[in-house]
């Protein structure tokens, strides 16, 4: 099983941003984790960009790429990006959102999720464990759904 990790703006600043709501973990060390824990269950590929359009093609690699299934933290895109909901609907790959912090207790704008309509599921305020909660939705699913 092959699935792709995508991280989205902002969260190459984990560490330094926002520690009170994001933790003191760098990005570097959230990829070592998530790498680590795949190992002996999944092959995984980590993506990470500032830049919208770069998520809408990295959503689609997974397609093109011939991925089972993507996790992704769109960061404020979240809240923004119809594009990124089209192109998870567009790969029909099982997709589950995460969030380091639970948004559901933050401000208004963090309320809406336009991606969240494609998701199979979704994990907020876990902490970085929330990408490790979410890999294991995924490839539970992937695996159920091949029965
Ligand atoms: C976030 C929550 C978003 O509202 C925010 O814009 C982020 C990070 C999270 O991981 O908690 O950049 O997705």
């Amino acid at each position: 099983m092959k699935i792709l990790v995508i991280n989205g703006p902002n969260l190459n600043m984990l560490g330094i941003r926002e520690p009170e709501h994001y933790g003191r973990e760098t990005y570097s060390d959230l990829e070592n984790k998530i790498k680590k824990y795949c190992e002996g269950k999944c092959e995984v590929a980590l993506k990470q960009s500032n830049h919208e359009g770069d998520l809408v093609d990295y959503i689609q690699g997974a397609y093109f790429d011939n991925y089972d299934g993507i996790v992704i933290n769109p960061g404020a895109y979240t809240h923004t990006s119809i594009a990124l909901l089209d192109a998870v609907k567009s790969v029909q790959k099982p997709t589950v959102e995460v969030h380091i912090s639970d948004v559901s207790s933050r401000e208004d704008f963090r309320q809406i999720s336009y991606i969240r309509a494609a998701c199979i599921s979704t994990v907020s305020g876990k902490g970085t464990d929330g990408y490790l909660l979410a890999i294991d939705h995924l490839l539970n699913h992937i695996q159920e759904d091949s029965k």
